[in-house]
């Protein structure tokens, strides 16, 4: 294969190195594209071409339907690992040894207090603010709390600043829950594992014991362990450009947050509960909802469906599938709600349309039912997800901070107005 690749403009040819990764992808070096050809830029809007950095963290391929944590199939790791192995794994490159894994997690329970100043905070939202909104404001308050500054050069420094976001982070998804529904804030408790203490903080009552479900347990880590990263999607580069400008991490976080809120991304899980609620009340109608997805001149889509890199089964969305058949088996649980999902589910599978786009199920589409299926309010469902990927946003965070890379900075197509002279207001 050749080395380079050639632009010519106006006849003009230039040379740009070819770069390839360890898993043989290619990509053409641009970075002097500019200086080279006098001030050309490319065009390439949603980047579904443009690479913004180089990345040893995650490896997927969409075609293939391949997804890896630092070269462990997301396949092994949801069976064989758990979700703070899989934190640790992501964040410093490699699994961790049975103490590192036991610091770890001692560093982070000895970081999970939150000061009692941010409930004043969290008072101060009203009881209808969505909890994602919360969570956001609530991660960039840390900052307030925690001012001191991250000398990246040191790994002590880096370390602390790790265990410093996930001991409190679940304790401000916890209290975003509990505030919406009027339960007493809580700080859970050191004795359980990381995600176990998570569903008692979410979960438990003022009077009354809580009993852990192993059930839940094992189908949240596993969850979490599915959405722990993503490479370069909207929040993740977002936390990373936002960290370019040397903003802390919990700003950054803060912002990635607010960039998974939205229901192409994030917010995805909630919206294909409140659509399969919607098809519900409208009379469970599954075809009519198929054809409003197939018309063109209906905006209407089928939530939970399409993916922007996964052009084949998304492999997550295999694991979970499986996860909720077992998790809505064991628990018992018949759902109208459900029976709906499973009917758009064959109907899409076997539908030309969404066939020929190559349009599965995504991993929000069985992650909203499970979470369904566990008592978590339907607008908790993109926290969960933030509480997942907060691992990859630490990892990628790190990453970007650790190589120096340069601040992010797009160019733009200009295609406004020509210069033109100043109307005064009395003669417009
Ligand atoms: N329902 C119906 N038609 C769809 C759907 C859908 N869910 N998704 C894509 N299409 C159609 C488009 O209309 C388009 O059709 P056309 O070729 O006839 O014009 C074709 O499939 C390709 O769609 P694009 O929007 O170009 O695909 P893109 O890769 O840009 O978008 C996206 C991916 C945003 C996820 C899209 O599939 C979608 O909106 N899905 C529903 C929302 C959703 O589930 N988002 C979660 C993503 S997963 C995550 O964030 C973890």
């Amino acid at each position: 294969m050749a080395n380079t690749a050639t632009i010519e403009i106006n006849g003009q040819k230039q040379e740009f190195p070819l770069i390839e990764g360890t898993e043989k992808e290619v990509a053409i070096d641009i970075k002097a594209l500019r200086a080279a050809t006098g001030g050309f830029i490319t065009l390439d809007p949603g980047y579904k071409n443009t690479g913004s950095c180089e990345s040893g963290i995650t490896f997927l391929d969409g075609e293939k339907g391949i997804l890896r944590y630092r070269g462990y199939t997301i396949e092994e790791l949801a069976e064989k690992a758990d979700f703070l192995e899989v934190a640790f794994l992501l964040i410093f490159g490699e699994l961790p040894t049975k103490e590192q894994l036991d610091k770890f997690h001692e560093d982070i329970k000895k970081n999970s207090i939150v000061d009692e100043d941010v409930k004043k905070i969290l008072d101060a939202f009203p009881k209808a603010a969505h909890p994602m909104g919360v969570l956001s404001s609530l991660t960039s308050a840390l900052t307030a709390f925690n001012p001191s500054s991250v000398d990246v050069d040191s790994e002590e420094d880096m370390y602390n600043s790790v265990v410093r976001i996930l001991g409190k982070f679940p304790v401000l998804v916890a209290w975003a829950m509990r505030k919406k529904s009027g339960m007493p804030l809580d700080y859970g408790d050191k004795n359980l594992g990381y995600v176990e203490n998570i569903l008692k903080m979410m979960f438990k009552k003022p009077n009354e014991e809580y009993v852990q479900n192993k059930i839940l347990v094992d189908a949240l880590d596993k969850l979490l362990i599915l959405h722990a990263d993503h490479e370069q999607n909207c929040s993740t580069s977002t936390v990373r450009i936002v960290g370019s400008s040397h903003a802390g991490l919990f700003a950054s976080i803060s912002a990635g947050i607010s960039a998974l809120w939205g229901p192409l991304h994030g917010g995805a899980n909630q919206a294909v509960l409140e659509m399969l609620e919607a098809i519900k009340e409208d009379g469970g109608d599954t075809k009519k909802y198929m054809a409003k997805a197939k018309d063109k001149a209906d905006p209407f889509r089928l939530m939970g469906f399409g993916h922007r890199v996964y052009k084949n089964f998304d492999p997550r969305a295999k694991i979970i599938k499986v996860a909720a058949d077992e998790v809505l088996g064991d628990l018992g649980i018949e759902d109208p709600i459900l029976n709906i999902a499973k009917g758009l589910e064959q109907e899409a599978l076997n539908d030309d349309y969404f066939v020929k786009r190559k349009l599965y199920p995504n991993v929000d589409f069985y992650s909203g039912i499970i979470y369904r299926a566990m008592e978590i309010p339907t607008d908790m469902f993109t926290v969960m997800f933030a509480l997942g990927r907060l691992p990859g946003w630490i990892a990628q965070w790190r990453e970007m901070r650790l190589r120096k890379e340069p601040i992010g900075r797009p160019r733009q197509l200009y295609t406004g107005a020509t210069k033109r002279a100043f109307v005064s207001i009395n003669k417009r």
